[in-house]
């Protein structure tokens, strides 16, 4: 008698089960990555927020530029009307918050939330809003306003041509 067989047979059963672990653990972490990113929606498209407008003046880092006579450069990501004043809107995809805190002003941030990486995805008057463990970051600068997030949301640049807005 010889257990050669059942030896291979054995660490057969042991390769398959360790691949069926590893694309298991990549299934569950693409599934709390959606969780994070996803805003509760369903995910998979870009999201508008909207609130009052706030008639506080703001100084912005990330703000659009605008310029009449130059050939629009950079990925474009929508209208401008697609981003409500007093609101914002999420563009997944691209990782970008765009607000337009007043109307005609529009400032851009990384939507990668600087705590643990969720996706910030809400944005009611001047404040981001990451879903997860609830930091805050203002329109202003994307300066924390709540933790536990400790660093700021980085400014993105974006350009408006005509009612298109680009990410540069
Ligand atoms: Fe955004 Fe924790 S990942 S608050």
């Amino acid at each position: 008698m010889t257990d050669a067989p059942d030896r291979a047979s054995t660490v057969k059963r042991r390769t398959v089960i360790q691949g069926v672990g590893l694309v298991g653990g990549t299934v569950a972490a693409g599934g709390l990555l959606a969780a994070c990113g996803g805003g509760g929606d369903g995910g998979g498209s870009d999201t508008a927020t909207s609130a009052p407008p706030q008639s506080d003046a703001i100084t912005p880092s990330a703000e659009a530029t605008t310029d009449g006579g130059a050939p629009a450069t950079g990925t474009e990501l929508g209208s401008t009307s697609d981003v409500p004043v007093g609101g914002g809107r999420v563009y997944e995809s691209e990782k970008v918050l765009v607000a337009q805190p007043t109307e005609g002003e529009f400032k851009a941030f990384s939507s990668v939330c600087t705590h643990q990486g969720c996706a910030v995805s809400m944005i009611e008057g001047t404040t981001m809003t990451c879903p997860c463990h609830g930091s805050e970051f203002s329109t202003d600068g994307g300066k924390v306003l709540q933790g536990p997030a400790t660093k700021a949301l980085p400014g993105r640049e974006v350009r408006v041509e005509g009612d298109a807005i680009f990410l540069v």
